[in-house]
Formats: structure tokens, C-alpha cells, sequence
């Protein structure tokens, strides 16, 4: 397997709406969707349309989303045979709400995912054998993901950490044992304790995290782009200029793509360009695993900007 994400499994209740309500307020919407979604799960799906071997491990419930869920999975060609169904539990669900500009507010229930630990690492081991890349988020319990990291590290396979969501700062054991590190402006600025909302700002919080020990480390910055960094360079790539419906898994997108790419052994420019282009594309559509692109899609894409 190239590429092998441990990380959650979300079923996404979503709602549109004309704005994002206040505190105390009730909206009316119009529309409301189920489509399947979590960090872990879109990053896996994000890779298997790009046509890359990958493996997701982690927890689903035994409720009728957990069946939905791995059926998405399975469709875009992601490997779930290390994928729990714990029948004790419901899956995790996220109930997400977009506004008329694509911006969103989203509450995470985690059911099946909160219970991911060690044990889940010990199904995790075998495959990361064939693996290139371990792709991390954290919307499972941080010392399962403390554990794959350390796991993967010992067998020099590039870790991508994406700090998602934001929980504030992070263990100093954890930094060294992260090839990549890809926060977004909110959790970049948690991570380093201060603002950071441009070029400037995000190339001095990546020197920050380099040197708590991290390789490289991409601040992805919205629609102003991404910004990379590691020992050798400092680039940044800007966002393709594309209509925006919904940014709901915008990042998962981005990391989706940088993976695929890092695995097929691109070199960094081009891969967090496949990010950021993967990631373009995504927002162009409506929901988490529903608009991720295919590779055919990003090729042309790509050949048209
Ligand atoms: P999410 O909405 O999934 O939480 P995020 O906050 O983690 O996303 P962002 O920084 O918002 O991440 O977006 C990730 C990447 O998606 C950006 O680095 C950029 O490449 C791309 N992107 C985001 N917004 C736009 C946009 N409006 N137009 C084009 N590309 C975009
Ligand atoms: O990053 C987007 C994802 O965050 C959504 O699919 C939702 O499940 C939450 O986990």
C-alpha cells in the first residue's frame, strides 16, 4: 500500500444555510444532506480517486452509518479490511453548517472514533509494511496518533501530520516524529501562539515548528493559498482561482493530494501543487467525500491552469 491513512470516520449531517446563526439564534435553511465525511476517511478517499493504493484503519459504528460510510470508502477504492466495526458504539458524526459564501461551522460527535487506541495501532502495524506515506489527523485520541507516529517513524515511512482540528499545542514528543506538518491559519496560530493570517506570518510559525522538529512543515492559508517550507527553501504556492460552493474538506482535499503525490515520489513543488489544485477543485463542490476530484478531473484541471 502507497499511501495509509489512520484517522476518523465521520457521517456529515449537513445543513445550508443563508448565514452562520449566532449565539441563541434559530435559522431557517434550506437544504439538508447526509454525505459520508471525516478527516481520516476524506484524506483516504481524497488518494484512492487519484488512482494511489491506500488502506484506511480506525473505528466505524455499528449503526447503519457505519455501513454508508465504508461503502463510500470502498467506492473510491480505499482498503477497509483494518477498518473496526465497533458494534458497541455509533459512528462518528459531524453536524456541519454552510452559509451562501461556502464558509461552515462544524460540531464533532466522535462515537467510534473517540475509542481508537492502541489496540487499533497493533492492526495498524502489518500495513504500514507496504506503505510509503502514514497520513494523520487528529480527530482520534492524540495518543494513538503519538503511537502510529512512533510506529511509522521507527519504519522510515514519511509521516504527514494535519493538526485538524485545532486543539491547541501540541506534545514536544510529537513534532520529531512528523515529517509534515500542515496546519491551516487557525491551527497554525494555536500551534506557535501567534496570529497567523499571511505569507510573512505563516513562513516565520513553519521556521517555529521546524524547529520544534518537524521537516517541513506547508501552512495552508485559505484562499490565499499554501505556504511550504523546509530546510532548503521557502514557497508558496497561490490558489488556483476557482468558483467557491463549499470549503467543507478543503484541507482534507489538500493533504489527499500531497500525499497521492509524495508517494508516486513528485518532487515538493509539484506535490503541494497537486494539493493545492486538488484542494481548488474540491471547493468547486458541494460536501466532503462528494467533491473530491478524480484523477482524470485533476489532469485536466491541472493542464488548464
Ligand atoms: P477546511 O475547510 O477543510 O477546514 P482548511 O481550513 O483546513 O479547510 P484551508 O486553508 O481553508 O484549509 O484550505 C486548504 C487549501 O485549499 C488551501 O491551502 C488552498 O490551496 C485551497 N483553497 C481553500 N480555499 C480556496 C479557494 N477559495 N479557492 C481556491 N483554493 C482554495
Ligand atoms: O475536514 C472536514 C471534515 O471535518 C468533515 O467531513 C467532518 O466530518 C469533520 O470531521
Amino acid at each position: 500500500m502507497a499511501v495509509v491513512v489512520f484517522g476518523s470516520v465521520n457521517m456529515d449531517l449537513v445543513a445550508r444555510v443563508p448565514r452562520l446563526p449566532v449565539p441563541g439564534e434559530t435559522l431557517t435553511g434550506h437544504q439538508f444532506d447526509t454525505i459520508p465525511g471525516g478527516k481520516g476517511a476524506n484524506q483516504a478517499v481524497a488518494v484512492g480517486r487519484l488512482g494511489v493504493p491506500t488502506q484506511l484503519v480506525g473505528r466505524v459504528g455499528g449503526d447503519r452509518f457505519g455501513q454508508d460510510l465504508i461503502a463510500s470508502l470502498e467506492t473510491a477504492g480505499v482498503g477497509c479490511d483494518r477498518l473496526l466495526i465497533d458494534q458497541s458504539i455509533t459512528s462518528g458524526v459531524a453536524v456541519i453548517a454552510v452559509d451562501s459564501v461556502g464558509e461552515n461551522h462544524i460540531i464533532i460527535i466522535p462515537g467510534a472514533n473517540g475509542r481508537v487506541d492502541r489496540t487499533d495501532v497493533e492492526r495498524l502495524k502489518p500495513v504500514l509494511s507496504a506503505a510509503k506515506v502514514l497520513l494523520l489527523q487528529l480527530e482520534i485520541p492524540l495518543n494513538a496518533v503519538i503511537a502510529a507516529a512512533q510506529v511509522a517513524k521507527a519504519a522510515g515511512i514519511t509521516v504527514i501530520l494535519d493538526p485538524a482540528p485545532a486543539q491547541g499545542n501540541l506534545p514536544a514528543e510529537l513534532y520529531p516524529l512528523v515529517d509534515v506538518i500542515t496546519p491551516n491559519q487557525v491551527e497554525a496560530s494555536q500551534l506557535v501562539g501567534f496570529p497567523v493570517k499571511d505569507r510573512e506570518t505563516a513562513a516565520r510559525a513553519a521556521s517555529v515548528l521546524r524547529q520544534r522538529g518537524v521537516q517541513m512543515a506547508i501552512v495552508k492559508l485559505g484562499k490565499q493559498g499554501a505556504l511550504c517550507q523546509t530546510a532548503a527553501e521557502t514557497f508558496s504556492i497561490p490558489a488556483f482561482p476557482v468558483e467557491v460552493v463549499d470549503t467543507v474538506a478543503a484541507g482534507d482535499a489538500f493533504n489527499g493530494g500531497f500525499a497521492a503525490a509524495l508517494a508516486q515520489d513528485f518532487p515538493i513543488q509539484k506535490a503541494v501543487t497537486w494539493g493545492a489544485a486538488v484542494a481548488a477543485l474540491s471547493v468547486t463542490k458541494t460536501g466532503a467525500q462528494t467533491s473530491l476530484p478524480s484523477l482524470h478531473e485533476l489532469e485536466e484541471f491541472l493542464e488548464l491552469h
